[in-house]
């Protein structure tokens, strides 16, 4: 016979040390403070109300945000809990319990742990975990992890952000630039490029490369492409917001004393050049303050030829880097085109921010 139940629902997140802290604790029930991140939800009450469901107590906010510290005595827990076997095992009339009419089980044996006086607790002594928060969680989509990065943002960053990204803050590092005022940095995972191409390749109505397009408001786009825009797939408020997030920090940095928050952007869309569809694009300005341009895939492996070229400095990026972002200035000094893929297939996503 085991000594311990542990149960640990779809939701919780936990550290490798959480279940080893628990049983050191010597407690009979014991649950860690599993919250989501930045929010006040969480595995605990600090209180009961009168009807038997929650009320917050004075404690809650400080214990749920850490700054206060240790186990604490509360009359509900979820998620995730450590309880002695021994307490399955009592005598009648003094049952710990799943069961009880018009309540879920969670509440049915904290309700009988609480009847037969038995005291539970829950443990912040250390961060033991996270909570994540599936309300938002659409299987119906492809790749419904990549959607989340409003709703689950410790998830999302851990996976889609460039293992590189946050060295881009580093104090006295000089960005690269390709050409001139044409920045260059590292974004997102080869996962996120991945699942990006994956979404629009599993929707599959690319645009069909002509001028007139009923996407826009005008129904005319002077400089056709072959893409799919955001709000095709469901992912524009996502795009905005790591816009907003991860890529206005990059742009305050580089074109210094421009500050627009959040960013707007009306034209969101990942492109597709290959031989037998469009190739490349014929010189242009984009219609916008800064442009962003970001490799899906990799030069030289996934297709060949391709690149960015800026005819005022007579320069090109041919050498792009999976995940990574260049972003250049718009409408007026950075007249460009889009270099001919010769093999395979290139993916690029593309914003004109503040047009
Ligand atoms: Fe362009």
């Amino acid at each position: 016979m085991c000594d311990y139940l542990f149960s640990v629902d779809g939701v919780a997140r936990l550290r490798p040390q959480t279940l080893r802290h628990l049983l050191s604790s010597g407690y009979d029930v014991i649950a860690p403070l599993l919250a989501r991140p930045g929010q006040a939800w969480s595995n605990f009450w600090g209180a009961i109300g009168a009807s038997g469901y929650y009320a917050r107590s004075t404690d809650y906010m400080d214990i749920v945000s850490g700054s206060i510290r240790g186990i604490w005595n509360v009359p509900f827990i979820t998620n995730c809990y450590l309880v002695k076997m021994a307490l399955f095992h009592t005598p009648k009339g003094q049952e710990v319990s799943y069961v009880k009419e018009d309540v879920d089980p969670d509440m049915a044996f904290c309700n009988s742990l609480r009847d037969i006086g038995v005291m539970m607790y829950v443990s912040n002594e250390e961060d033991l975990g996270h909570l994540v928060n599936h309300e938002t969680f659409d299987v119906s989509r492809t790749h419904p992890d990549v959607y989340q990065v409003l709703d689950n943002k410790l998830e999302w960053e851990n996976r889609y952000l460039h293992k590189d990204y946050l060295a881009n803050f580093i104090d006295g590092q000089k960005p690269r630039m390709p050409c001139p005022d044409v920045y260059w940095f590292p974004l997102m995972s080869p996962r996120f490029c991945k699942e990006w191409i994956d979404i629009m390749e599993a929707f599959g109505q690319w645009s069909d490369g002509s001028n007139n397009d009923k996407r826009l408001e005008g129904g005319y786009e002077a400089v056709p492409t072959r893409d799919i825009h955001m709000n095709q797939v469901g992912l524009e408020r996502q795009w905005l917001h790591i816009l907003k997030e991860y890529v206005r920090p990059l742009q305050e940095m580089v074109f210094t004393g421009y500050y627009h928050n959040p960013p707007v952007s009306i034209m969101n869309f990942v492109v597709r050049y290959r031989p037998d569809e469009q190739p490349s694009l014929r010189p242009h300005h984009d219609s916008s303050t800064y442009t962003i341009n970001l490799a899906l895939n990799t030069p030289n492996v996934d297709y060949t030829g391709g690149g960015c070229h800026f005819l005022r400095y007579n320069c090109s990026v041919r050498d792009t880097r999976l995940g990574w972002l260049l972003m250049h200035p718009g409408r007026l000094t950075h007249y460009h085109e889009g270099l001919p893929v010769t093999g395979g297939t290139r993916y690029i996503m593309i914003s004109f921010v503040d047009p």
